[in-house]
């Protein structure tokens, strides 16, 4: 089988380092030349300053696409998507999406797409980051914290995933130490076996010097 042209990069909630991993996932892309494009349905947050999600996928995929074109819909507070939309007085459209990201990957040879939140967080009214995932038809990758807690985390979204079909290529656990603890070793392996899944692990990285990321070795 030849390997997947894309990812949706989902995570077991927020800030668990959904974009981190998608930056390094479209970095290691580019670098093979690949011509990378990236998406992303909502960014909320944008308030708080700092490197954006879609600004990072682009500087990562090296991509020229605008901030439009990444992510469509664009929140200032630091709140769920279908809140953001709701404080515009907008509400997010699944067709819209669809034609953004169908645009953004027309011409790519790889895609990443880094969710919101986590695989339940809703974007419209009965339409969820699952909807979308599935809509997209891409392999999830699902990024989960290391320590006490994952597991049950990493498996209700392992179920929610199996629940609607989607094909799951691996878990990443982020932010993995060089000396792991018993208790993050023994969660690796849990996780691998109940949920019939490859876990990989991602170290702290230096998010400025992208010559220096690793590669997961999903490609
Ligand atoms: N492996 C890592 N090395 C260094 N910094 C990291 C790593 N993973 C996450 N971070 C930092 O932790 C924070 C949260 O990570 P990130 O933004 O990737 O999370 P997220 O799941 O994409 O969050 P959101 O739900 O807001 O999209 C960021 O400041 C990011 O730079
Ligand atoms: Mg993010």
């Amino acid at each position: 089988m030849s390997p997947p042209r894309g990812f949706f990069v989902t995570g077991t909630g927020t800030d668990v380092g959904k974009s981190v991993v998608a930056a390094v996932i479209a970095r290691a892309a580019a670098e093979r030349g690949e011509r990378v494009r990236v998406f992303k349905p909502a960014v909320s947050g944008l308030d708080d300053g700092g490197e954006s999600d879609h600004a990072l996928l682009r500087r990562a995929a090296g991509s020229p696409q605008s901030d439009e074109e990444i992510a469509p819909y664009r929140y200032g507070p630091p709140v769920s998507p279908h809140l953001g939309a709701e404080m515009e007085d907008e509400e997010i459209d699944p067709q819209r999406l669809l034609a953004t990201a169908a645009a953004a990957r027309e011409g790519s040879s790889f895609f990443v797409c880094e969710g919101v939140g986590g695989i339940l967080v809703p974007l419209a009214p009965g339409y969820l980051i699952r909807n979308l995932a599935a809509d997209l038809a891409l392999p999830l990758v699902i990024v989960a914290p290391p320590g006490l807690g994952t597991i049950n985390h990493t498996l209700l979204t392992i179920e929610a995933a199996w629940t609607a079909e989607l094909d799951i290529h691996a878990v990443v656990l982020n932010r993995w130490p060089k000396r792991p603890t018993t208790v993050q070793r023994s969660n690796r392996e849990t996780i691998a076996e109940l949920g019939g899944v490859e876990v990989l692990t991602l170290p702290k990285i230096d998010l400025e010097d992208m010559d220096g990321w690793p590669d997961l070795g999903l490609l």
